[in-house]
């Protein structure tokens, strides 16, 4: 026999049976963009190299370590997109979307970093990504964060996540910040473990990032970057502060929130788990109002976030029983004989233009009425319409509720949808 083949470590594939809860929450993303009005934008899944350096940062472990990388036959270095920002950034550019303009933004779909596999951390991952471009003022923070809680809300999630928020301040101040950081990692520098001693000179702020536990005693003696904070980034994190209060959503300030990616600027945030273990952090993002510029555009305020919808689907699992969200059909059609298989076809047409929102299978394996019925029942319809030879004379069906302890009716064939119609 020929060796089956695998799929690419860390991609995986959902199954039908897993389905479900995607499409649950896919359909409630859909509603709650809708609710806030943003606009949904389809992006490439590979883009230049160069996106990606000059977005993420040279010194960050996706452009270091991370990005899928390929010369493609023009010789031309492409990336598969390991995040969708810089993509949303440079396609807003590219059709003139931002150019003294307010847009808001969403985009789904799979973004890839060649990760060490775990649970929750994939190489292929899906991301719901929301933008707004054009606008300064904390409001637009506020209105992305009460977003990402509404979504937690309608998913039934609320309860699992919680809220923090840190501010990165300015470019300048953060410039500041990072001699600062330098000065203090410089007079530690036996200390430092090695990817701390390669960031040091490149990129000071990736040290308090570090994931080594023994980095941590001497992250916590390290310069705070809010005594760094000039008035006006203190005031727009103080307002920050204000409006979640007055939407009565709660957070809480993590000074230590530094993110993976070099555009950001000012307020970030993150909702975090207890219950995914490691890969807790279920959505991310903040304010990046210097990378439209730095991609070649106008100087334009930004901020966003972007959710892991694996992580979603992990939380959804754990409370949603797979029942509510399996996709079932509402009726299940089993024929005998060849003139029942004929007429039972031609009725499912009918019906499905008669009702568009009906869910109907027709069994077309054939055999025995048992094990058709069996078949009926695993899928989880409502309804049996069952057609045999008497139908066919009779132009009948037989309606067998599989649900209810309701007797089998008898119908016209030209009353079953009316009849269907007032069961949905
Ligand atoms: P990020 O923090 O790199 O931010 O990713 C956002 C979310 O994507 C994470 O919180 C996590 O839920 C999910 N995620 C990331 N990596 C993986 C992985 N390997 N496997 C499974 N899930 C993963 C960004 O990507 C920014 N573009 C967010 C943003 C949008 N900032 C502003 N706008």
């Amino acid at each position: 026999m020929v060796k089956a083949l695998q799929a690419v470590r860390g991609m995986n594939d959902v199954l039908p049976d897993k389905i479900g809860y995607w499409q649950y929450v896919e359909n409630i993303i859909r509603q709650v963009t809708l609710a806030y009005d943003y606009a949904e934008i389809r992006l490439p899944i590979v883009e230049s190299t160069d996106l990606f350096r000059r977005s993420v940062g040279e010194v960050t472990d996706i452009v270091e370590k991370e990005m899928y990388t390929f010369d493609d036959r023009n010789g031309d270095s492409l990336t598969l997109r390991p995040e969708g920002t810089a993509v949303c950034a440079r396609a807003g550019i590219q059709h003139g979307l931002l150019y003294n303009q307010i847009r808001r933004l969403w985009y789904m779909g799979p973004m890839f970093r060649h990760e060490r596999p775990q649970k929750g951390r994939y190489r292929q991952f899906y991301q719901l990504g929301v933008e707004a471009f054009g606008m300064a003022g904390a409001q637009i923070d506020v209105e992305l964060i009460a977003m990402n809680a509404r979504l937690w809300q309608q998913l039934g999630l609320q309860d699992k996540l919680t809220l923090q928020i840190n501010t990165l301040g300015s470019t300048q101040e953060r410039a500041q910040y990072r001699d600062a950081l330098r000065d203090y990692y410089s007079a530690h520098h036996a200390a430092l473990d090695a990817d701390s001693q390669r960031r040091l000179d490149s990129n000071p702020l990736r040290i308090l990032d570090s994931k080594n536990p023994e980095m941590q005693a001497l992250n916590a003696g390290a310069p705070k970057l809010l005594d760094y904070l000039g008035a006006e980034s203190q005031a727009h994190f103080k307002q920050v502060q204000g409006l979640l209060t007055a939407l009565d959503i709660a957070y809480e300030v993590n000074p230590r929130l530094v993110r993976g990616l070099d555009y950001y600027c000012h307020m970030v945030f993150e909702w975090v788990t207890q219950e995914l273990g490691a890969q807790g952090t279920v959505s991310a993002g903040g304010r990046y109002d210097g990378l439209v510029e730095q991609l070649g555009g106008k100087a334009t305020p930004a901020c966003g976030f972007a959710v892991g919808i694996e992580r979603i689907v992990a939380l959804l699992q754990k409370q949603v029983a797979n029942t509510n969200v399996l996709q079932a059909p509402h009726a299940y059609m089993v024929t005998f004989g060849d003139a029942a298989q004929q007429a039972g076809l031609a009725l499912a047409e009918q019906l499905r233009h008669a009702l568009p929102a009906l869910s109907l299978r027709v069994d077309c394996s054939g055999g025995s009425f048992k094990n058709q019925l069996k078949r009926a029942d695993k899928s989880g319809a409502q309804w049996v319409l069952i057609i045999g030879d008497d139908e066919v004379a009779q132009q009948a069906v037989a309606l067998k509720f599989l649900r209810d302890e309701k007797p089998q009716q008898v119908l016209k064939q030209s009353e079953l949808a009316s009849q269907l119609q007032q069961l949905m």
